[in-house]
């Protein structure tokens, strides 16, 4: 922390009205540790359902001001948050780093990512027209405009500390609503200095907050708080049923960005190399702590021995190793919990028969640095078949044709991202129409940009988010027939 250089990014505090709240009403905090070696780096200020209430309560009163701003001035308010963003780019990208563990070098790229979304949306809440339906009567006319929902509550998670907090609050600021942002308790320092530089920005009183603390106090408060018109969850599948059960009663809109269980599809047709280096990016990014990783990746038996040798070469250049230090490519997981979560994984593939071809367990540094896996021969009752594994682990697994891989592809609760590699057009047609997920990268690994839709079918999700897709999560349809 001693080199972050702007001092105000750092706060231990909560943000409610345009206050920074640096204690809890009972005084009680919560602690936020260093992935690389557990030691605390932060103690926050650990928030519960009254403080939450308060803050939903600011952002009500505020919203119908900022809502009556032209999107105009909105959209300034964004663009000059943006480039705080981008003017702290190197501070913010330490201190998620230093709280989440991934490397400095993708801190950096999601910093970018993460202001990739306020400039977007800047400029599409510009654009945000409506429409003039011809009438069904003589004398009247139909028109259609879109409102802002009111205020949203935006729960984040830790794996993009600073992108799913933009991606969330840029277009629901874009359409006007006023917003109550509840960041992962593993990652709450991103949150706070993205808050900090919001407020710089010129975003009034309310309009943002930001509260820290307990997961099921305050998302059970934001899920009943009759003023919270649509709450927008990242995060697992299971607690997005529970939040979708507790917003019921008040029927909220809801946006929620689920689990995926990706699967990776080389088809024997392949540009082999490209297809390698795509699943590199893929599967390894954030130690494989994605929503959107490859999980199952399905080799076609023809190509099976070259692929997984192409595969193993890049792995063993691989290099894990503390976040901050240079050319560490691989980072330490966020918690305990994840390694176990790895190495139960790995072990079960093993156990159901698959051979450990890298890693297999724990890195030699020990802690919570997990060692890039491949386990070749993977079948249909290992775990990562129908479970997210979010960790650096590539199970690898025997398909003979088209069919049989669209089929496994699908065979699944989940639909967030599917890939495959291809370079038959009508392949590549007929499979990316086939398969059951919200986002498909054909002979690509990396789907995410601003400009395109994320989201889910089936259990990985309700609604997209970025592109012009983006903003209706945050805005209601008004329909008036005026007569004359
Ligand atoms: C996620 O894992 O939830 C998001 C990944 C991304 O935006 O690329």
């Amino acid at each position: 922390m001693d080199k972050i250089k702007n001092k105000n990014l750092l706060r231990a505090a909560g943000f409610v009205g345009g206050e920074w709240i640096s204690r809890a009403d009972g005084g009680q905090t919560f602690a936020v540790d260093n992935p690389e070696n557990g030691g605390k780096i932060a103690e926050i200020p650990a928030f519960g359902a009254d403080e939450t209430r308060r803050a939903v309560a600011a952002a009500a009163a505020a919203f119908p001001e900022w809502r009556a701003k032209t999107a105009k001035e909105r959209a300034a308010v964004l663009h000059k948050w943006r480039a705080l963003i981008l003017q702290n780019a190197e501070d913010l990208a330490r201190i998620m780093t230093l709280e989440q563990g991934k490397p400095l070098a993708e801190s950096r790229g999601e910093t970018a990512y993460g202001a990739s979304f306020l400039e977007w949306f800047a400029e599409e809440a510009k654009r945000g027209g409506g429409d003039i339906v011809p009438a069904p009567r003589k004398n009247t006319q139909v028109r259609v405009t879109r409102e802002a929902a009111g205020v949203a509550a935006l729960i984040t998670p830790w794996n993009f500390p600073i992108a799913m907090i933009t991606r969330k609050a840029a277009p629901a600021l874009a359409a006007g609503c006023a917003v109550v942002i509840k960041p992962a308790s593993q990652t709450p320092l991103c949150a706070i200095a993205i808050a900090a530089l919001a407020e710089e920005a010129g975003v009034p009183p309310g309009v943002l907050n930001v509260v820290c603390g307990d997961a099921k106090t305050i998302g059970a408060e934001l899920c009943k708080n009759e003023d919270v018109r649509v709450l927008s969850f990242t995060g697992s599948t299971e607690v997005g049923r529970i939040l979708a059960a507790q917003c019921a009663p008040g029927i909220k809109k809801l946006a929620l960005e689920l689990g995926g269980n990706a699967p990776f599809i080389v088809f024997d047709d392949a540009d082999l190399p490209r297809a390698a280096d795509q699943l590199m990016v893929c599967k390894f990014r954030n130690a494989g702590q994605t929503c959107v990783c490859a999980n199952r990746i399905y080799i076609q038996r023809g190509v099976y021995d070259e692929f997984t040798a192409l595969l193993l070469a890049r792995v063993q250049k691989l290099k894990v190793g503390g976040g901050l230090a240079d050319g560490t490519d691989i980072g330490p997981l966020i918690d305990n919990a994840a390694a176990e979560k790895a190495a139960r994984h790995a072990a079960d593939c093993r156990e159901k028969g698959a051979e450990v071809l890298a890693g297999g367990g724990l890195h030699e540094l020990g802690g919570r640095f997990f060692a890039p896996t491949v386990l070749g021969g993977a079948t249909d009752e290992c775990l990562p078949t129908c479970e997210e594994t979010f960790a650096p682990v590539a199970p690898l697994y025997i398909f003979d044709d088209e069919e049989e891989a669209v089929r496994r592809a699908n065979d699944s609760i989940y639909g967030l991202s599917a890939y495959f590699c291809s370079r038959d057009i009508g392949r590549i047609m007929r499979v990316s129409e086939s398969l059951e997920a919200g986002i498909v990268g054909v002979n690509e690994g990396i789907i995410s940009s601003e400009v395109a839709p994320f989201g889910g079918v089936k259990q990985s999700g309700i609604g997209r988010e970025g592109g012009e897709y983006g903003m209706e999560e945050y805005t209601e349809i008004k329909y008036t027939l005026l007569g004359y």
